[in-house]
């Protein structure tokens, strides 16, 4: 869902790239058929193009690329409609610009991911990942990541799940970084990737760990 999205569009061409069936979610029929055709055209693999609706009720391996406002209504929205065993991959940062100075947005769960948990059937599993990095690199699928991302989960078995879909990537190593409130430290991490795109004047910034 926000396949029609900078960072979801990278995404689902990185996937499709890689052999992954995708399905591009969007609230209207029309944006997820156009998202769904610029994907095609990137990554030269059929996509498909559904309603977020219509992938909560098909699909067990669901990406969250939309704002997390909008994650919020989705779940609360549509809670009891996914199907059970789904496990849910969360993008979002809770980023608020005030006067031109990006800070993260204090949540009382303590990160956007655990935000979500708190709304979550227990049928449904949650994992954070992709959340430091930026649209303008996953956007551009001849490029190779080149980084490593980190994922949290509310479980072994949610983080295995993303593991096991953004593994296909290439050029991308994943850092298993325990339960969901690691993501008080990614989401942060995020801010700092911003924070180093403005000073250095680049788009680009991410993260790899030495030492590993
Ligand atoms: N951009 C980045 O570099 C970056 C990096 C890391 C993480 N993230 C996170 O990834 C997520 C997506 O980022 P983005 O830059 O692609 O965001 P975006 O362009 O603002 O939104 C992505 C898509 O979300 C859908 N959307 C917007 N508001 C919504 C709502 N209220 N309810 C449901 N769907 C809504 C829209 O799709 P439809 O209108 O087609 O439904 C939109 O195309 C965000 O949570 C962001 O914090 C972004």
């Amino acid at each position: 869902m926000g396949g029609t999205g900078a960072e979801g569009r990278g995404l689902a061409a990185r996937l499709a790239a890689a052999e992954v069936p995708v399905v591009v979610g969007s609230r209207t029929m029309e944006r997820a058929r156009e998202a769904a055709e610029k994907i095609q055209a990137s990554a030269g693999v059929a996509v498909e193009a559904a309603t977020n609706e219509e992938i909560i009720q098909r699909c067990d391996r669901i990406f969250l690329a939309v704002p997390l406002e909008g994650a919020v209504d989705l779940i609360l929205g549509h809670g009891d409609r996914f199907r059970p065993g789904t496990v849910l991959i969360d993008l979002t940062v809770p980023l608020a610009f005030t006067g031109g100075v990006p800070t993260i947005k204090e949540l009382p769960e303590g990160s956007a991911a655990e935000h979500l948990k708190a709304r979550l059937s227990p049928a449904v599993g949650l994992a954070a990942a992709l959340k430091t990095v930026p649209a303008h690199v996953l956007g551009h699928p001849e490029l190779p990541l080149d980084c490593d991302e980190f994922v949290c989960g509310d479980s072994a078995e949610s983080r295995a799940a993303a593991m096991e879909l953004l593994g296909k990537i290439p050029a991308l190593r994943l850092l298993d970084v325990g339960g969901l409130e690691a993501a008080r430290t990614l989401e942060r991490m995020t801010l700092l990737a911003i924070v180093l795109n403005k000073r250095y004047k680049v788009r680009t910034a991410r993260f790899r760990v030495a030492g590993l």
